[in-house]
């Protein structure tokens, strides 16, 4: 199993037989991002929900770890935004400041002089002055705040962009056993639902919640210096808040990755719905799916509205006290401007900084509980990019092999309670064509996915030409195979791109002749368009036959020294099967082959047939 894989795969059913919609476990991940082992069966649930809720930050610092490096060659946009939002703060705080020129500089009969650079202007012109002001300070702040919404949006799509591309490689480098058990539509929220919400915490998160804080920072220091003790009134709330804060992320925590989760499994059954359509149709099971489906969605959205009301609870709570500590500023200001301790000017600014100071503080609550919520979703990606992938560099690159195959007591066991191979002793010589045989389950696609190490065995050992398999570099020692699995694998495209998967650099001719050794020439010349035919997703536009036909042009294309095919000839009529067996045989000369095969052994002409039975190696002949 893959560490950090947990044995439990999660299974959601709701009412009725219907697809199983499973969802990827791979274990919760512990303060550091790193996949932590499933919490002892004693342990109270309490401890549980507290360890993750606590780790929201901890999420956040590994998903920059991650992630952050997306942004180092982005500095020039990034301070242009940042240069742009520095102006934006700056003109933020020049707001009050006409209004206190006007009502204490001129409205009022024994005014306080003007500031030095305008001490020489009279009061019509500090009116004017201060009216332009008033006009030019907001073009100032809209014109700036353009910029930087646009520029960091810039970075924004680029960051989306390359996190999407390093977890879709990072899932294709994960081992099979992995994907027996991840669902292709929760991984597929992974990749677009969660990265979008990642983006956030990397990247604007951080970025508007330092912008706030430099605008509170500087509020703050502005108020202390027009008056300490007005200075400091507003700060009374604000521990209150904060603790509000830290509660409303915790809940947002947990309830956003339950959303996930379901959203996940909603998407994961939307999948198999529309993939198993023929089926759905047939047993006229639409209704019966929709309600499934419906139940899941059902369950997401109500995550999704539990996490709208903790964010709409938190802005009424910041609201709240907010408006506590302003009314507070506005009692105490009132009566130092009638004690005369302050001017009517200064308490206006000092009204109007107040607020200034608990704007950002109610946007950073809005942060607060955005990051929550992208931290539970980095938390999903970082569960699957935390996943060791295949090993496919290390190891001595793989020679050409002459092929002689051994299977030394090799066990596998797909889960812990069962074996699907009880100890495969057995030895293929080199250049020789082995048929196995064996009834369904008998671990014949199990051995050749051994062999192709798609599966590592849980014990013994398989030796080409003397070698361990596993001393061999993954990537070149799959180079050496040519596959043709059991259910053919086709990717939408036309013929020809289907075949030249194995070998992209292969020549027309190459192509042409693997088509006409499979037999595939022959029904792609009745389409008009011949092997530039498109397919359709998965070869839905051909017939089963003619599917099987180009999973094995594609085996014939590649240069390999080994050739594993499951079920070759499977679903095609005699003529067909004939010709198959024709140009097996003549696609394996010279190279080892293995071929599993029911039926039809004799086209083959075999040099020796393997037969299993429950994973058991029932006998050998040839
Ligand atoms: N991904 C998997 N997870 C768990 N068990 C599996 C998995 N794949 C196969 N098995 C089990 O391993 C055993 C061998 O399966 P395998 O696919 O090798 O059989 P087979 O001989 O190829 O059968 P068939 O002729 O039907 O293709 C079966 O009992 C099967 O249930
Ligand atoms: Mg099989």
């Amino acid at each position: 199993m893959v560490a950090g894989e947990s044995p439990r795969t999660g299974t959601a059913r709701s009412g009725g037989a219907g697809p199983r919609v499973r969802s990827v476990h791979v274990g919760p991940i512990s303060s550091s991002g790193r996949p932590r082992p499933r919490g002892r069966q004693g342990r109270s649930r309490m401890n549980n929900v507290l360890e993750q809720t606590a780790s929201t930050l901890a999420t956040a610092r590994a998903a920059f770890r991650h992630f952050g490096r997306f942004l180092s060659d982005q500095k020039p946009l990034l301070a242009r935004g940042a240069l742009a939002t520095g102006l934006v703060t700056a003109a933020e705080l020049a707001r009050p400041w006409p209004l206190k020129l006007v009502v204490d500089s001129v409205l009022r009969s024994k005014g306080t002089p003007p500031p030095g650079p305008l001490a020489g202007l009279s009061s019509e012109q500090l009116i004017w002055f201060s009216g332009a002001a008033l006009v030019l300070i907001p073009l100032t702040i809209g014109f700036f705040t353009m910029v930087a919404q646009v520029t960091l949006a810039q970075v924004g799509r680029k960051v989306t962009t390359r996190i999407r591309r390093l977890v879709c490689e990072h899932l294709q480098l994960l081992p099979l056993s992995f994907h027996h058990r991840a669902a292709t539509g929760d991984l597929l929220v992974r990749i677009f639902g969660d990265v979008n919400m990642v983006r956030d915490i990397i990247f604007a998160g951080w970025i508007s919640l330092i912008q706030r804080l430099l605008i509170f920072g500087c509020t703050l220091g502005l108020l202390i210096w027009i008056d300490p003790v007005m200075g400091l009134l507003p700060l009374v709330p604000i521990p209150l808040l904060a603790f509000s804060m830290r509660r409303s992320t915790r809940r947002m925590h947990l309830v956003v990755r339950k959303q996930r989760k379901k959203e996940g499994g909603a998407a994961s059954l939307a999948n198999q719905l529309l993939r198993q359509i023929h089926l759905i149709k047939a047993y006229g099971a639409e209704e019966r799916s929709a309600r499934l489906f419906t139940n899941l969605a059902r369950s997401g959205e109500k995550a999704g509205v539990q996490a709208t009301r903790i964010a709409a609870k938190a802005g009424l709570q910041t609201e709240v006290l907010t408006g506590l500590g302003l009314g507070a500023v506005l009692l105490v200001g009132s009566h130092r401007v009638l004690s005369g301790d302050l001017t009517v000017g200064a308490l206006l600014v000092v009204l109007s900084y107040t607020r200034a100071l608990y704007k950002p503080l109610r946007k950073m609550a809005r942060d607060g509980v955005r990051l929550a919520k992208a931290a539970s979703c980095a938390e999903r990606l970082i569960e699957v990019l935390d996943l060791p992938p295949e090993k496919k560099l290390q190891g001595a690159p793989a020679p050409s092999f002459r092929g002689t195959i051994r299977f030394q007591g090799v066990r596998h066991r797909y889960t812990e309670d069962r074996l699907a191979l009880h100890g495969l002793d057995f030895e293929i010589p080199a250049g020789s064509l082995c048929v196995l045989q064996g009834a369904n389950g008998s671990g014949k696609s199990t051995t050749l996915g051994l062999l192709l190490r798609l599966l590592d065995p849980t014990e013994g050992e398989i030796l080409v030409d003397g070698t361990p398999i596993r001393q061999f570099a993954l990537d070149s020692y799959r180079e050496r195979f040519a596959y043709v699995p059991q259910s053919d694998l086709l990717f939408s495209g036309s013929i020809r791109e289907n075949i030249l998967f194995a070998r992209p650099d292969a020549t027309e001719s190459d192509v042409e002749e693997a088509a006409r050794e499979a037999c595939v020439t022959e029904f792609a010349t009745s389409f008009p368009e011949g092997l530039d035919t498109e397919i359709g997703e998965d070869g839905v536009r051909l017939s089963g036959g003619q599917r099987r036909r180009i999973s094995l042009a594609r085996a014939a294309l590649r240069h390999a020294s080994i050739l594993l095919l499951d079920e070759p000839l499977e679903g095609l009529d005699p003529k067909a099967r004939r010709e198959v067996a024709q140009a097996i045989r003549s696609i394996s000369r010279g190279r080892t082959t293995v071929v599993v095969s029911h039926t039809q052994v004799e086209d083959l002409a075999p040099d020796m047939i393997l037969e299993l039975r429950e994973g058991r190696l029932l006998g050998a002949a040839g």
